[in-house]
């Protein structure tokens, strides 16, 4: 199973397996620990926080994972599908009966002889320490609307689709494979779930054939759920880069970054900042949905990686893992985007609400009344409006999200944007959704803790559902981009929780 999972030499079972039943078979298992060697100075480190250039960096070597390590993972504290499929693996291997083991062992068995390891690193799966799981896979194309998986032989392919689309589910996947496969799992069906999207399983020889460029090394694979321009996805990506690329202890340098969606940012805030996250990588090393498409060298509008890395599927909204992260993005930031240089304490509470102005739905709140009333009644004596659009620049941006102690906003990705803000800044995101609607929501994981941001999602306010129809995504349940009334009550008892939490940790008002 050279691709998607790994080696084949990996094809045995979970080692605490092998170890219990199949002493005989040991053979068949390869029972390598997650042991990441790494020799980075200290300089290295100060050179990436300080220069948005990453291509001549360390001399990082790095021996990763074999498949067999994915159940010797630590549990961590992310909450990502593919996290949690490495938790269950011991569950789901028990579970496994010897014949179906035996199976597995005579498929692969068959298969041709095992092709060499790549240099310097196997495929696989593993969490890092900040909580955060990546997938390592091997050999995939993308085009904007297709992925390909590559495979020598048709033993492979019948393999992995064994593993991903058979009535027994993981079962009939090699017990190392366990984890990658439910994650996959889900970008396949995504993929695949749009009429005409066929998964290919292509073999190496039509790879070949077709005359498609594969990028050597490892690259990033950035997949979008939007392939327009979004700011608060093209924010996720850009940052899982800034993070993966600065855990230098434990990532390789990784040569390409490949959005196989989103096209080429256009805005002047989108691509300002991802110009300065990337560096040198913008030029020449980052391709986008559109130029996959168009660029001369790939003629059957496909790009294909030798190795790639993805971040976790569901819970790639977390922008920072850890207060480390954070601290380092912030003066990245400052050094390198104008952000201001905010000390430990508390922000002055001046009180702003974010409004906007265009996007899908403005989701105005249609009475202001109640912010002035609950305001005055807690000591806030006047409140500002502010917005931000598409076109303005990084500066623009940076002075709406670091100039505020308190800041009211509805349900927008410019959110994301809360990377600028002050340690105990507080947000309130109202919205008239249901209670427990995308509570935590997507803006607020990764910048809460990290960054230190007083975060609270206000639910159950009065939607106005005239104000979006349902072919605009606003169903009953899901009408974050209506317009809506504030509900008195519910905004005050809010904001009297956000106001307590400030109060602990800035004192008085
Ligand atoms: C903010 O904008 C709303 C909507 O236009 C308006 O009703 C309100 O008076 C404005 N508040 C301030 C302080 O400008």
């Amino acid at each position: 199973m050279s691709l998607i999972f790994g080696r084949r030499t990996s094809s045995g079972l979970l080692p605490s397996h092998s170890r219990r039943n199949n002493e005989k078979n040991d053979k068949f298992f390869f029972i390598t620990k997650v042991a990441a060697v790494f020799v980075v100075s200290a300089v290295a480190i100060f050179y990436f926080v300080a220069k948005p250039t990453y291509t001549e960096t360390s001399d990082v070597s790095i021996d990763i994972v074999d498949f067999g390590a994915t159940a010797q993972v630590q549990p961590g504290n992310s909450k990502a599908d593919s996290a949690l499929a490495f938790d269950k693996d011991e569950e789901i291997l028990n579970s496994i009966e010897d014949e179906t083991i035996n199976q597995v062992n005579d498929l692969v068995a068959a298969d041709t002889p095992k092709p060499e390891p790549l240099e310097g690193m196997k495929y696989g799966a593993v969490r890092l320490p900040s909580g955060r799981a990546v997938n390592f896979v091997g050999s995939v194309c993308v085009g904007r609307a297709e992925l390909a998986y590559v495979f020598d032989t048709e033993v492979e392919a019948a393999h992995m689709k064994d593993c991903c689309f058979g009535n027994a589910g993981t079962k009939h996947c090699t017990a190392v494979e366990i984890g990658l496969c439910q994650s996959m799992q889900t970008k396949i069906r995504q993929y695949a779930s749009k009429p005409g999207r066929d998964i290919q399983f292509w073999t190496k020889k039509e790879v070949e054939q077709k005359k498609l460029r594969v990028l050597p090394g490892l690259t990033l694979w950035a997949n979008t759920v939007t392939d327009n321009e979004q700011i608060g996805h093209l924010i996720n990506k850009d940052l899982l880069f800034f993070n993966l690329h600065n855990d230098v202890e434990h990532m390789p340098k990784i040569d390409y970054f490949v959005f196989p969606k989103m096209a080429a940012p256009q805005g002047p805030h989108a691509v300002q900042f991802t110009e300065t996250i990337l560096g040198e990588m913008w030029e020449k090393n980052t391709f986008w949905g559109d130029q996959i498409q168009r660029k001369k060298d790939f003629p059957d509008h496909m790009v294909c990686f030798e190795r790639a890395v993805e971040g976790e599927v569901l819970h790639d909204e977390t922008v920072f893992d850890n207060m480390a992260q954070g601290d380092q993005f912030r003066q990245f930031a400052v050094e390198n985007l104008g952000a201001k240089h905010f000390g430990e304490g508390c922000p002055p509470l001046d009180a702003v609400v974010l409004r906007r102005t265009e996007g899908t739905g403005l989701r105005s709140i249609l009475n202001y009344d109640v912010i002035d009333r609950v305001f005055k009644r807690n000591g806030i004596n006047s409140y500002k409006n502010v917005t931000v659009a598409g076109a303005d620049d990084t500066t623009a941006h940076v002075n709406v999200f670091s100039n505020f102690g308190l800041m009211v906003a509805s349900h927008s990705s410019q959110l994301k944007n809360l990377i600028f803000s002050a340690k105990n800044s507080i947000v309130i995101e109202t919205k008239g959704t249901e209670v427990g609607y995308m509570d935590p929501s997507p803006f607020q994981e990764g910048v809460d803790e990290p960054l230190g941001i007083i975060y609270k999602v206000s639910n159950g306010h009065k939607p106005d559902y005239t104000s979006c129809p349902e072919d605009h995504g606003c169903t009953k349940l899901k009408k974050y981009k209506v317009d809506y009334w504030l509900d008195e009550e519910v905004f005050e008892a809010d904001l009297l929780k956000v106001l307590e939490i400030r109060r602990e940790r800035c004192g008085e008002l």
